[in-house]
């Protein structure tokens, strides 16, 4: 009796040793919310600065919180694109627009202007000639001149409207965007895009020359462009960007855009385009990141999850690791980090995955998950 009555007080005691133990270990498991977790751009601070495009709705509530606490640079994902802010000639709309300068500016953040010039999301009226015709259609080279001064001045007034108004707020402008397409026709990789057709490489060298002329003279000006890691498309670009500084154009700098994935492209090939392009004394910036799951090209290649197994996060936490510790090792090369977006629950890549998979399936690009907790990516690259 007594060594049963000894046994039940032993159990009972281990029963209570145990309780704390179990609690603590759900305690750990919880997923930890951005808000509870140490900045990002603090803990790059003196390295570069950690960006995110953002729409202006996400400027408010949890997503403006987050934004204060690990970004000090943001960009916009649309209203500054020109169809957003000249759709129609001689109509600026700012509004959208200004709501993401004055957050900048009251939280004391950096600010990047994406863009100035891209061939999509620009409105046609560009391109059209004083009559309506489109103006890549003319044959007459008399024509042809004619349109090529029209487009350019527009482009001036373009440019010149906006660095005006946003001069003094602006740290980092994309004066152009994609100007190469290692697809086109042309020996050079030139994207034969309706600005080009119509000026040349002409629209390029203005368009680096208008903003200089009005902006702050802190500000730099970049070249942004997608896959600069990979050739031909890095050779394109470095040829162009080189032979544009020859003529003095007053480029300052290489935006990448580094829409990459877990794996591809290869951290090799990074780090050769950051020195590349560092060599011509230019700065880097890495400026729409994010890191997809999924490969490219899409089906039959890839499916998408609709569930996304816990494996991927880890094997995207690897990949983060290994990026972030060449962004670091190259600091002095590269000046900010900019994420196209702050966390899972808004991308464009969603709509990607979605496209590709008959409607199914979802991204995960981002290092907040979409609840705005951290994922094993945020602790690979805090620590
Ligand atoms: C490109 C553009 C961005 C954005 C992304 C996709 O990278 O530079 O402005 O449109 O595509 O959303």
């Amino acid at each position: 009796m007594q060594r049963k009555l000894r046994k039940l007080i032993i159990a009972a005691i281990v029963i209570l040793l145990m309780l704390p133990t179990g609690i603590s270990a759900e305690e750990n498991t919880e997923p930890e919310h951005a808000l509870d977790v140490h900045s990002l751009s603090e803990r790059y601070e003196g390295s570069f600065d950690i960006g995110a495009a953002v729409e202006p709705a996400q400027l408010d509530g949890v997503q403006g919180e987050i934004l204060k606490r690990h970004y000090n640079s943001i960009v916009a994902e649309n209203v500054m694109k020109p169809i957003n802010i000249q759709p129609e000639e001689g109509k600026f709309d700012f509004e959208e627009a200004d709501k993401i300068v004055e957050f900048a500016e009251e939280n004391n953040m950096d600010l990047r202007f994406h863009t100035l010039v891209w061939h999509s999301q620009v409105p046609e009226w560009f391109f059209l000639d004083e009559k309506g015709n489109p103006m890549v259609e003319a044959t007459d080279p008399n024509q042809q001149r004619k349109n090529k001064k029209l487009l350019l001045t527009r482009l001036k007034k373009h440019i010149k409207k906006i660095v005006k108004r946003y001069g003094d707020k602006v740290d980092s402008w994309d004066v152009v965007n994609e100007v190469i397409d290692p697809n086109a026709s042309n020996d050079r990789g030139l994207r034969e895009s309706q600005w080009y057709q119509i000026t040349g490489t002409d629209y390029i060298k203005v368009a680096f020359e208008t903003v200089r002329k009005y902006a702050d003279e802190d500000a730099k000006l970049y070249i942004n462009d997608y896959n600069t890691e990979v050739e031909p498309k890095r050779t394109y670009l470095y040829n162009l960007v080189k032979d544009l500084l020859a003529q003095g154009v007053p480029i300052e700098g290489v935006g990448h855009q580094s829409h990459i994935q877990i794996g591809w492209p290869s951290i090799d090939d990074m780090e050769t385009s950051f020195n590349m392009f560092a060599e011509l004394g230019l700065d880097n910036q890495i400026t729409e990141l994010d890191v997809s799951l999924y490969g490219w090209p899409p089906r039959p290649a890839y499916e998408t999850y609709e569930d996304i197994p816990q494996e991927e996060f880890e094997r995207q936490a690897e990949r983060y690791d290994a990026l972030f510790e060449l962004y670091e090792r190259l600091g002095d090369k590269i000046s900010s980090v900019t994420f196209w977006g702050i966390a899972d629950n808004h991308t464009w890549l969603n709509d990607r995955a979605k496209d590709y998979n008959d409607g199914v399936g979802v991204d995960a690009p981002f290092v907040f998950d979409t609840d705005y907790n951290v994922k094993p990516a945020y602790w690979e690259i805090i620590d």
